[in-house]
Parts: C-alpha cells; structure tokens; sequence
C-alpha cells in the first residue's frame, strides 16, 4: 500500500476520479452510520475546503493499492505521490482516505483526522469492524499522526469514529460522544415575538455584528466539548464577514435569528441548510443566550423563533439535524420538545505527543 496526497484543485476545473470517489466513499459511510440519504456533501463542497480557509486549513490523502499497477506520481511538497484533484487523472484502486483537518485561528497545535474507507471495508450495519479495516485505518491514523506533526507542527490530535468501531490505537484516549440527532419541523404555526430579528449570513454587516460576535465567543467559551480541550473562539465582525464568505462558497445559507431588546442582544438561534429551495433538511446550529440573561426562558424563546421562520421561509423542510455532546444537558433541554430521534452516536478520541 502506498500513501498518495490529493493536490490542491485548480478554480474551474471538473472534480477528478479521486475525488469522486472520496465523495461516493464519504458520503456512504454517512448513510450508513446515519440511515439517512441527507446526510451528504457533494464534490464541489470538497473541492471548497480543499482550497482551504483563514479559519482552517486541510490535506487530503488517499491509501492505494499499488501492486497490481505502479502509479506513476510526481512528488509534493510533503514528499508524496500527487493525485490531480481536479482535472483527468490516475486511475487508483484506494483502500481508505485520510482527511487532516488544521485550525488556523485557535487550537493551531491540534489536528483532526478523519478516515473513509473503502466500502469493502465498511462493516455492515450491526456487525463489527474486521481486523484488515481496522489495520487499514490504524495505518492512516499512524500516518496522519506522522504528518501532522513533523510538517504542520501539531501535537494534539483528535479523531471521531463510530461507537460501534474498535477504539483506535493508543495513545488515543476517549474524550467526547457525540450524539447526532433528528427533529420534525413542528406543524404549529408561532407568531412572530416583538423582539425577533432575522438576519442572513451571520448579521455580519448588520449593526449588531459586534453583538453577535461577543455572543458566539462567550457560546464558545460556555459550550460542553466533553473533553477535548477545545480553546475558546475569538469572534470579531471580520470573523463572522469570513464566516458568511464560506458559507456563501459552499452553496449554503445561514438563518441567524436574534431576540433584541432596546437595542441590546440578549440571546441568537442559528439554522443552515443548502441554499437551494426545494432542500428539506436544516441543521440546527449554536443556540445562546446573553451570560448575564441566562435562566429566563430566553434560548428556549430564540430557538422556537427561529424554528418558525425556518417553516415560513422553507415550507419545504421536514427535518431539522442537530448534534451536542452527550454531557450537554442544556443541549438536551432546549430540543426535548420536538421529540429528537438519535441516528448517529460518534466517539471523540484525543492523542498527545
Ligand atoms: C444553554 C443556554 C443556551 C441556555 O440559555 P438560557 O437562556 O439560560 O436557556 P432557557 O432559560 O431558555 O432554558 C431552556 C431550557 O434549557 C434548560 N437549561 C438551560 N441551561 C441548562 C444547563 N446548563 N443544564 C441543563 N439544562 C439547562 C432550562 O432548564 C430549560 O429547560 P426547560 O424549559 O425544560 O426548563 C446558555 O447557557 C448558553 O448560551 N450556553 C452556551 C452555548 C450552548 O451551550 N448552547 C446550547 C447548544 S446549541
């Protein structure tokens, strides 16, 4: 087996074979940890965070059987064989992907690894992983170790695997469950509060951008992570201007609903979803409350708020998505009502040195 790096994407060009097949592998092994045909990326999203950001920064790599026909690869910068990200290239037989997400603006010591295999190795649902996908995946995540820190400096990592899997190797040690769940859009219709704000894109050009942006560092600072140790996010309205530029590049769209009074905001639901109209799936995202407002009902409040205008702008929508760590009792409280079903439990894993 041998290790190739996927290249960065050329603008305009077509997703090559390699990355297709990262997206076909990706988005079955979703589907099969979630049961759900929404769970999904497409290419061009892959492609976008293959260019990466200000905020983080990936390398994507592909695990290929090389025995049967040598691939011939000119060598990157990291020193591996490059496969075209865009554009013709090399046909390749891959046994699993390792994808190395790294910050950039905080926790620029931690990597996060993320493994796709091959669906040959994909363990059926209810049975477990067998020992060549887990010597497959222990492979890339020895790898993934290996890059992170001799060429981006990392020496946290963090890994997520499914509860059903084997626990990756050591030093790996549990540090978060993370529960995926999935909600109904309520059929009830709620009158719009007095208080109620809607905003696209992160208010970033609203006059209460800098409101916001305090609002989602103290979210930050306050949210359950288990324990993986997560640093603070320092949000500033440049921050939250970069934040609906991604969003914008990855064909989504952000419904940010604010609860003001006098024109202090006191607490901020947000939802995304595809931009596209006829989409019938949203992801609840941060719900947060002003620290100095808390214990009055009003998270409770914002998210109902956002919750009805998400029916009145896409009626077509059905089921809402959300995803907390297991601990995150508050979490649970403000969703409780609409009755979440879990589809997904996924495991956090931390390794130093
Ligand atoms: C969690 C948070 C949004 C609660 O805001 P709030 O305005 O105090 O919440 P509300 O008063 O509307 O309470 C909503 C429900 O959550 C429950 N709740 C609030 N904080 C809680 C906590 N820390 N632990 C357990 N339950 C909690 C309340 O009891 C209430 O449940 P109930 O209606 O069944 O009694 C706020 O503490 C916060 O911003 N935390 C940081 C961000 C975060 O964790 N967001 C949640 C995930 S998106």
């Amino acid at each position: 087996m041998r290790l190739l790096e996927i290249s960065r994407p050329q603008p305009g060009r077509a997703p090559s074979d390699v990355v297709r097949t990262f997206v076909f592998m990706a988005n079955l092994e979703a589907q099969e940890a979630s049961g759900d045909a929404a769970a999904s990326v497409t290419a061009e999203q892959v492609l976008t965070r293959l260019k990466g950001s200000a905020e983080s920064d990936v390398a994507l790599f592909a695990l290929v059987d090389d025995t049967v026909t040598p691939i011939l690869a000119p060598t990157g910068e990291l020193g591996y064989g490059l496969l075209a990200a865009t554009g013709s290239d090399t046909d390749v037989e891959v046994a699993g992907f390792l994808l190395i997400s790294l910050p950039l603006l905080e926790d620029t010591d931690l990597a996060e690894l993320d493994v796709t295999l091959d669906a040959q190795y994909l363990p059926l649902p209810g049975e477990k992983m067998d020992d060549q996908a887990r010597a497959i995946r222990d492979e890339l995540l020895s790898h993934g170790r290996k890059i992170a820190a001799t060429h981006f400096d990392r020496r946290r990592f963090v890994v997520f695997t499914d509860v059903s899997e084997p626990a990756p190797p050591a030093p790996f040690r549990p540090a978060v469950t993370l529960t995926t769940t999935a909600m109904a859009v309520p059929e009830n219709d709620v009158p719009v509060a007095a208080d109620a704000v809607f905003l696209q894109g992160f208010g970033a050009r609203s006059e209460y951008a800098p409101q916001i942006a305090e609002l989602l560092s103290q979210a930050s600072a306050d949210i359950d992570n288990g324990e993986l140790d997560l640093a603070p996010q320092s949000w500033d309205t440049r921050r939250l201007e970069e934040a609906a530029a991604r969003l914008r590049d990855r064909g989504d769209r952000q419904l940010l609903t604010l609860l003001v009074q006098g024109g202090e905001v006191l607490a901020l639901s947000e939802i995304t979803l595809r931009a596209d109209p006829t989409t019938q799936v949203a992801e609840l995202g941060m719900t947060t409350t002003k620290r100095a407002r808390r214990g009055r009902g009003l998270a409770r409040r914002a998210l109902t708020q956002a919750i009805a205008r998400l029916r009145r702008e896409y009626p077509r929508v059905e089921t809402m998505y959300a995803s907390a760590a297991g601990t995150d009792d508050a979490s649970q409280a403000l969703y409780a009502p609409y009755r979440p079903r879990t589809i997904d439990v996924a495991r956090g894993w931390v390794a130093t040195g």
